[in-house]
């Protein structure tokens, strides 16, 4: 009889087992759940599919962050001795040679004037997600002068290229566009 009774009761380890899975069960659906939601975008996700950004008051030296698409976009404003910087670096000191501009065919070269904005070599609009992880780097920080990501120790240039840490690529630059000399598109 006590046999019987052992193998109808869950032992302490069963329950221990139950549990974990029931917890396993939740957190997949939590981490699905999100990935549902963005195939169904809502007219308020939609509308964001492309802002305006006024540019006119991002002095040299001056950066703004606009938020698009629920990431923030870095809009800097760059100084000479940061463009300088930018195009003084040959190609094979990168560790990243592609441009990662979405405004430019596939696999161009990450040269500074590739990354800058096109006729205004002063201008750099990328989203400002570390390639590492995803952490927002801080600005005008780290050892090449551009930003730095404090996560794991992410140190990217004056044109925001990946210069040292576990990041692997540039900051990736959105597709953009000038609506008027003072206005730019994002997206
Ligand atoms: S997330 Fe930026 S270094 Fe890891």
């Amino acid at each position: 009889m006590a046999a019987t009774s052992d193998m109808a009761e869950p032992t302490r380890r069963d329950i221990l087992y139950i549990a974990t899975g029931a917890v396993g069960v939740v957190a997949t659906a939590g981490a699905i759940w999100p990935f549902i939601d963005q195939m169904n975008p809502d007219a308020s996700t939609l509308a964001l599919a492309s802002i305006e950004v006024d540019i006119s008051a991002i002095e040299a030296g001056q950066s703004i962050t606009a938020k698009w698409r629920g990431k923030p976009v870095f809009i800097r404003n760059r100084t000479e001795k940061e463009v300088e910087e930018g195009k003084d670096v040959p190609l094979a000191e990168l560790r990243d040679t592609n441009a990662r501009n979405a405004n430019l065919p596939d696999g161009s070269e990450a040269t500074d004037e590739n990354r800058a904005a096109p006729g205004q070599e002063n201008l750099l609009v990328m989203i400002g997600v570390c390639t590492h992880l995803g952490c927002i780097p801080l600005g005008q920080q780290g050892d090449f002068g551009g930003w730095f990501c404090p996560c794991h120790g992410s140190h990217y240039d004056t044109a925001g290229r990946i210069r040292k840490g576990p990041a692997p690529e540039n900051l990736h630059i959105p597709v953009y566009s000038f609506v008027s000399d003072t206005k730019l598109k994002i997206g």
